[in-house]
């Protein structure tokens, strides 16, 4: 099923814009959660600016860090030093810096192959989340941050790859990437990455544009079948937004 019916698309200026409009909508989620919040984040170049927010006074002074918990939607399989680790980049930015370590959830890439890494990443959030079946009454993550990737992927779900049919499982090994870098993967599946009170994609740049021009147009693509059952938003700039999707 595609996104298209739950999606709410909100244009910005520039990329700056929309790092601080993505900053703004986790900070409203996580004041809305009185207990403990999970935030899923996201690898790419698209966070990279919401990450640096959050390390600035502004942001880092509303985030109660002892409840937030941090989490990533999908990981390179590179080891956790390595410059292409997505994780690794959130930690640099703000996560080692400010959250405490226990609350830091890596996708671990120190076991023999992303397969176990996923069953290990799978325990890990069922512990967290207290049960080994998601409850539609009870979203796993606060948020779930996503990117757009040229071909239509987000996350480590490329098209018509076996990870994208993924019913039972949260997370799963994916051996080859279908773009740069080509390294094995490991991503949360459809279901785990829906389970959110809000998915939120930050699209940026005019070299998003063919790529977004099809997503909004409901063409059955990876990012056209993940969404939240509760809101999906999609942060888009004015490059990166197709002509005829301008004042729909
Ligand atoms: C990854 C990602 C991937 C990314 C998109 C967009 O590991 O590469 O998680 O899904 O979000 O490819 O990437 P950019 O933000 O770099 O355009």
């Amino acid at each position: 099923m595609a996104a298209s019916d739950n999606r709410r698309v909100i244009t910005v200026s520039d990329a700056k814009a929309l790092a601080q409009a993505a900053a703004n909508r986790v900070l409203a989620r996580v004041a809305a959660n009185g207990d403990r919040v999970a935030i899923c984040l996201t690898g790419g170049s698209s966070p990279r600016q919401l990450y640096q927010l959050f390390a600035t006074e502004a942001y880092r002074s509303r985030i109660p860090w002892d409840r937030v918990h941090w989490f990533i939607g999908d990981e390179r399989f590179v080891p956790a030093d390595d410059p292409l680790n997505n994780m690794g980049t959130a930690r640099r930015i703000f996560l080692d810096s400010y959250a405490p370590a226990s609350n830091i959830h890596p996708i671990p890439t120190d076991t023999a192959n992303p397969r176990e890494a996923a069953r290990r990443y799978e325990n890990e959030l069922q512990s967290f989340y207290g049960a080994d079946r998601l409850d539609a009454a009870r979203p796993l993550f606060d948020v779930v941050l996503m990117g757009l990737g040229p071909d239509g992927h987000t996350a480590s779900l490329f098209p018509n790859y076996p990870a994208l049919e993924e019913t039972e499982r949260w997370v799963v090994g994916v051996p080859k990437a279908h773009v740069e870098p080509f390294v094995p993967r490991v991503t949360l599946t459809l279901p785990a990455l829906g389970s959110c009170r809000e998915m939120l994609f930050e699209v940026s740049g005019s070299d998003k544009r063919a790529i977004l021009t099809r997503v909004l147009d409901g063409e059955d693509l990876p990012a056209n079948r993940v969404y939240s059952k509760g809101e999906t938003i999609w942060l888009v700039d004015k490059a990166a937004l197709p002509e005829n999707f301008r004042g729909r």
